[in-house]
């Protein structure tokens, strides 16, 4: 039976070893930016899909700064500037919906609100992230009302989800400077989360993955999937990328239906994971005769990403009962993640931190394995409930 540890001492040692992990990794490889291991491995030949995962290897270093936990401090400073300035140009990257996990979460937001903390506000890095939002922002469809995934005009992502609080955050920017584009980069922030909210997330709060248009007419047709089990299942990382997006489109906009998508997100998400806090890769499944994957096959990526969304809701949610619920049920996620089997502590030829993450089992890539996204989130989750009551 799995014990969970009250102390904080997993966590700090954790975060040591993730330290420790991605200095190897720079030296090991250094100006590579990886997706997902093989075997445990960095640096292989497998597709990548798209270039999505960039800003999470300089994120983790200015969170390792932030937290004030940096083993090295001048040698993660160093590094996370060499890191993000490579990505300067993605952001007229018009191919991927992704500009938020580069730039907002990942990169120059973070090496801007560094300058803050020095006494030296950047607006050059500031205006990185504008632009980037500015960018993303074209994606829109206005028939149908949504930002486009990478895939197609017709096709909208619950992953969109994580990037659209860079919109908000360009809206916000663009209002203190005066500019007159500011209502149409919140028209198109807010409305895109209100169609996801519509059309992708379901009366029980569970998510699915995809929204298909008819682009004439801007007609909701129906949900798909790429990475989850089909399209009327829930995928367990999508729902992940709801609760925590939904959560901090509340904390920029202050819509009450924000906050009330990333709650419903956050009760089904405590009603069928199980209490170890790691979820299936797809909540339904086994629901489905003949299914060749197990739902046994656990995503420890939408752990974390979960765990760190939780923390998060804790301190917006209005109800003190469930902001506790949702504090121990992240930090019970996180101290399981901080054992075997997911902490690769204990594996030598391991080179990622956490283990068993998934990237996409219908492709058969990057399954058991860690990924970029879920060191991150993991980093961000165990830095979060260090520092924060
Ligand atoms: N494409 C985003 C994800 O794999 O979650």
């Amino acid at each position: 039976m799995t014990s969970y540890p009250t102390s904080t001492g997993p966590l700090h040692d954790a975060l040591n070893f993730a330290q420790r992990q991605v200095r190897r990794l720079i030296e090991t490889h250094p100006g590579f930016y990886p997706l997902y291991t093989d075997k445990g491995h960095w640096k292989h030949d497998k597709p990548a899909c798209t270039r999505w995962c960039d800003g999470f290897l300089p994120g983790m270093m200015w969170l390792f700064l932030e937290s004030g936990l940096a083993d090295d401090p001048s040698y993660w400073r160093k590094k996370a500037e060499e890191y993000s300035s490579r990505l300067e140009d993605r952001k007229e990257d018009r191919d991927v919906h992704d500009l938020g996990f580069i730039f907002y979460h990942g990169t120059y937001k973070r090496w801007y609100e560094a300058t803050v903390r020095d006494g030296r506000p950047d607006q050059r890095l500031k205006h990185v992230v504008v632009r980037a939002g500015q960018v993303l922002a074209m994606r829109f469809k206005k028939k149908g009302q949504y930002l486009r995934s990478f895939i197609s005009d017709e096709s909208l992502f619950i992953d969109i989800m994580m990037n659209v609080p860079i919109i908000f955050y360009s809206a916000r920017q663009n209002d203190d400077e005066g500019h007159k584009s500011r209502s149409l980069l919140w028209d198109v922030a807010e409305n895109h989360c209100l169609t996801t909210r519509r059309v992708l997330v379901r009366g029980d709060g569970s998510t699915a993955h995809e929204g298909i248009f008819d682009t004439s007419t801007g007609e909701f047709l129906r949900q798909a999937t790429h990475q989850g089990f089909r399209g009327d299942s829930s995928w367990s990382r999508g729902l992940a990328w709801s609760l925590y997006g939904f959560s901090i489109c509340y904390e920029l906009r202050n819509d009450p239906r924000f906050l009330a998508t990333a709650e419903a997100n956050a009760a089904y998400w405590l009603e069928h994971t199980p209490a170890d806090g790691v979820p299936p890769w797809d909540f339904d499944a086994s629901n489905f005769p003949g299914l060749p994957l197990s739902r046994d096959k656990v995503d420890s990526s939408a752990a974390a990403i979960a765990a760190s969304g939780l923390l998060i809701l804790s301190k917006l949610t209005k109800d003190p009962t469930r902001a506790q619920t949702y504090r121990t049920f992240a930090l019970r996620a996180l101290q399981t993640l901080c054992q075997s089997p997911y902490l690769a502590i204990d594996d030598k030829n391991w080179e990622g931190i956490l283990k068993r993450g998934v990237y996409h089992i219908h492709k058969g890539l990057g399954i058991d394995e860690s990924v970029m996204w879920g060191e991150f989130f993991f980093v961000e989750a165990l830095t979060k409930a260090l520092t924060t009551p």
